[in-house]
């Protein structure tokens, strides 16, 4: 079968089309005939060797696909930790969920790793059950996959919504789906703007995945007992933070993963249980921006390394 290779670590240019042999389907996983693919920061990091847990190239890229399951043709989205770009893949059962049949497979495809993500963010934050109407959520780089995915669900949960992103454009776009309050970070300081925007209060909680000075700035923008989830590092610096910050305002810095969240089934159930609901009412539905054929995978991934993506990016594998 054809697919999408880490032929050795390194920038998009070793993202190549081979011929593998076709996947085998364990105990517990099923197989798929794979339609499309969701492009991740993590591919990114892990075409880099830079993604934790990743084995030796030559591997099979790719964390999220959709397309028709071998055992009943039904059309699925599923999650994996590699080997989603290719004609054919093997997923855990536990891990693949039915596609609404209003959508393309594109919009499988961009499904799990982003919502799945902003979901747990809003649970991690206490902000899923009956705390969240009119509280405050600050979403960086609020244009990208996670971010449009952030703005859908928080309007859902009746949140105050603050997002940076870099360019005006795309921050028009994701007001469209609801962002209240757009802050174009080349423009002004998102700390400054998170002052005026909330008269010195702050917020309840940001969703912070850019790594370097941006925890500490990111504590800086809570309120009391607020909570920063980082999840991330895109910038690519080592997140500083000097925990002595948290004393003043009770405040709490907490961690996800998805990676590790996945693996815990009772977690993942709750989350599909109200992400399934929201999808059958139609209030859900995933922001593709880009979509490339497979052959152009280097290029869809200098795409997104460069922050020139907006909400998600789809790889077609026929
Ligand atoms: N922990 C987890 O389980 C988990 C799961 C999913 C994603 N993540 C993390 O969440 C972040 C977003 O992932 P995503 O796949 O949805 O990507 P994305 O947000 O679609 O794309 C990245 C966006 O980040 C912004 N950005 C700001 N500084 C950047 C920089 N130095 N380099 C590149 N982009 C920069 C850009 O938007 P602007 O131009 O608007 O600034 C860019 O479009 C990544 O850090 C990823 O690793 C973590």
């Amino acid at each position: 079968m054809r697919a999408i290779v880490i032929s050795r670590f390194g920038g998009p240019e070793v993202l190549q089309i081979e011929n593998m042999p076709e996947p085998t389907a364990d105990s517990g996983q099923e197989l798929v005939q794979v339609e499309a693919g969701g492009l991740n920061f993590a591919d990114v990091l892990t075409a880099r060797g830079g993604y934790p847990g990743t084995p030796k190239p030559p591997l099979v890229a790719g964390r999220e696909f959709c397309g028709i399951r071998a055992k009943d043709n039904q059309r699925v989205m599923g999650y994996t930790q590699w080997s989603a770009f290719a004609e054919q893949t093997s997923g855990k059962t536990e891990l693949m969920w039915p596609v609404p049949q209003q959508w393309s497979a594109g919009e499988g495809a961009a499904f799990p790793v982003n919502y799945f993500t902003a979901y747990l963010a809003y649970w991690k934050a206490g902000l899923t059950g009956s705390r969240a109407p009119g509280a405050r959520v600050l979403i960086h780089a609020v244009a990208g996959g996670v971010g449009t995915a952030a703005v859908q669900v928080g309007k859902l949960l009746g949140l105050e919504m603050y997002g940076t992103s870099s360019s005006e454009e795309k921050l028009d776009r994701v007001r469209d789906l609801g962002l209240q309050h757009g802050i174009n970070y080349k423009q002004q300081d998102y700390e400054e703007a998170i002052k005026e925007l909330t008269h010195n209060e702050g917020v309840d909680t940001v969703f912070e995945m850019l790594g370097g000075e941006h925890v500490t700035k990111s504590v800086r923008c809570l309120r009391d007992f607020g909570r920063v989830i980082v999840y991330g590092s895109a910038t690519g610096e080592k997140p500083a933070l000097d925990t002595r910050i948290l004393y003043a305002k009770g405040a709490s810095v907490h961690g996800l993963w998805l990676t590790y969240l996945s693996a815990n089934r009772q977690v993942m159930q709750e989350a599909w249980h109200q992400l399934s609901q929201w999808m059958s009412q139609g209030h859900l539905r995933p922001v593709i921006g880009q979509t490339f054929p497979m052959e152009k995978a280097g290029d869809a991934c200098r795409l997104l390394s460069e922050g020139k993506n907006f909400g998600k990016i789809v790889i077609q594998m026929k």
